[in-house]
């Protein structure tokens, strides 16, 4: 995208008019920028004042083209002690910060709302050590994933989470959303796979505990803290990951069904049958599978339309065993009659390009427009009713015509990571007006609290969701979460007007008043 068009979006701030300038956090001057630039390589302070405007718009917006902040100031450390000088300046001088690394974010949060300085990790980039007997892979904050991944594999190990973003998301920012990803059923969250985190407080004080060990039981877990704080109590500066052998045999099945019934009998008899070598179960459902087709220009093997596909994969160490425990899973749900249409990837080119099709869903659903994406937590049986009466609400509304180029929303799409009880729900539309959001929410999380489920699996609330907090957690852990903040961040300079507002909306009434 030139930066043309993304001077056509529109400000965070003009957008959300609830949105106020803290007054509190002073604005930007030359002294404030020369200190920078005294502290940093000189190319790595962009600043409005020398216009820099267009490069810094880049770091503005964010990758859905949803948000855009204002701020003057992005600063590039290239080392924990420089994130560490800029921070407690930060916090002397009272000015606001936002921590940004890949900028893939989904919910706004790794961009300002106003005039934040965006410090990023991106300068960030080196690999700083591999243990081939534990797996343990130190690395600085603003290396790429896909980087992290190909030098893992080099070495005959992987990286345990996996996403479509992977070329241009980095580990700090995954750490600090907690990201979850594709095969997150399998090599589970990063809060068991981090083992250890150097993170730099707002008043500039280091937490140095690169930890690479697996077990631990001394005290507080400090470092979980950070994992999903967003950016709100200090920046991420280098992780220590616990890396899984490479499979030595991988399959991938993809398989169409008309049900949700069937749906979750397949997955049942998925985790029973191939047990330990599973390591991804995903779905999309036509609606997604129409789009992909639509925009991205993809063969598929499958030949009848059906109502959902679902992609299952095994990762093991013995391919005859992989193989006779997999064909054993197929003839049960043939037998079981709940199949429409089967394939088994004959080899590793076929399985990327049944993980293409998966991938390529999210960059379907967000041509031509604007996307609002939901990534709910909801337990497996009610999880896709989400979707079912959300497609009912809009049409009812009248905004949702299936079939009608004039619709305003197009597409009500569904996919994601059924084995981790996480759906995500995408709705196109032309634009992301006011109109469309009040029908969504905070209806969507309502009827997610109703079902028992969260409002975001992996995501992150950042600015679109941090109001809503309230729907998944209690007065008592919000109260403790505040706590923790006031502690750590007392200024409260990290990432402001997201996670933890003033004012939490925990049910209708409260933002219809
Ligand atoms: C996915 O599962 O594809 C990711 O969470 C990204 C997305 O939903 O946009
Ligand atoms: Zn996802």
């Amino acid at each position: 995208m030139s930066t043309k068009d993304l001077e056509d979006i529109e400000c965070t701030a003009d957008h959300y008019s609830y949105l106020k300038r803290d007054e509190k956090y002073n604005r930007l001057t030359e002294e404030h920028v020369n200190y920078f630039k005294s502290i940093l390589p000189k190319e790595n302070v962009i600043c409005s004042f020398d216009d820099s405007e267009k490069e810094l718009l880049k770091f503005n917006v964010d990758w859905m083209k949803k948000y855009r902040g204002q701020s003057q100031l992005v600063l590039l450390p290239t080392c924990t002690e420089e994130v560490s000088k800029c921070l407690k300046y930060c916090n002397d001088n009272k000015l606001a910060v936002v921590p940004q690394s890949g900028n893939s974010g989904l919910v706004g949060g790794s961009v300002p709302v106003f005039d934040e300085i965006i410090i990023s990790t991106k300068a960030m980039n080196k690999i700083i050590d591999f243990d081939d007997m534990s797996g343990v892979l130190i690395c600085n904050a603003g290396c790429v994933l896909a980087d992290l991944e190909a030098y893992a594999s080099e070495r005959g190990f992987m990286i345990p989470l996996d996403m479509g973003s992977k070329k241009y998301c980095c580990i700090g920012g995954n750490v600090s959303s907690n990201a979850g990803g594709l095969r997150y059923l399998r090599y589970g969250s990063l809060h068991s796979n981090v083992l250890g985190l150097e993170v730099v407080l707002p008043n500039g004080q280091i937490i140095e505990n690169l930890s690479r060990l697996r077990k631990d039981s001394t005290g507080y877990d400090i470092k979980q803290l950070f994992i999903g704080a967003e950016g709100t109590l200090g920046i991420v500066t280098n992780v220590a990951i616990s890396t899984p052998r490479k499979p030595k045999a991988i399959n991938a099945v993809l398989l169409s069904t008309n049900s949700w019934e069937n749906v979750q009998v397949i997955y049942k008899k998925a985790k029973e049958e191939l047990q330990e070598i599973i390591s991804a179960f995903e779905f999309f459902d036509e609606h997604a599978y129409s789009l992909v087709k639509k925009h991205m220009n993809m063969t598929a093997p499958l030949k009848q339309a059906n109502e959902f596909y679902i992609l299952i994969e095994t990762h093991g160490s013995n391919r005859e065993h992989d193989d006779a425990k997999l064909n054993a899973f197929l003839d049960t749900i043939k037998k079981l009659n709940v199949v429409q249409e089967g394939y088994v990837s004959k080899d590793d080119k076929q399985t990327r390009s049944f993980w293409v099709m998966r991938e390529s869903v999210p960059v379907a659903c967000s041509m031509n427009g604007a996307v609002f994406k939901y990534d709910l937590s909801i337990p497996m049986a009610t999880l896709y009713n989400v979707a079912v009466d959300m497609r009912k609400r809009l049409m009812e509304a009248n905004v949702y015509r299936p079939g009608d180029e004039t619709s305003e929303v197009f597409n009500v799409a569904a996919y994601g990571h059924i084995g981790d009880g996480n759906i995500h729900l995408n709705i196109s539309c032309k634009n992301y007006s006011k109109k469309i959001t009040d029908l969504i929410e905070p209806y969507i999380y309502e009827w997610t609290q109703e079902h028992n489920g969260v409002i975001s699996g992996e995501h992150g609330l950042g600015l679109m969701k941090g109001a809503y907090l309230g729907y998944s957690k209690s007065s008592v852990m919000i109260d403790i979460m505040q706590n923790i903040k006031n502690l750590l961040d007392p200024n409260n300079i990290m990432n402001p007007y997201k996670y933890l507002p003033k004012k939490m909306i925990t049910k209708l009434s409260d933002i219809k008043n």
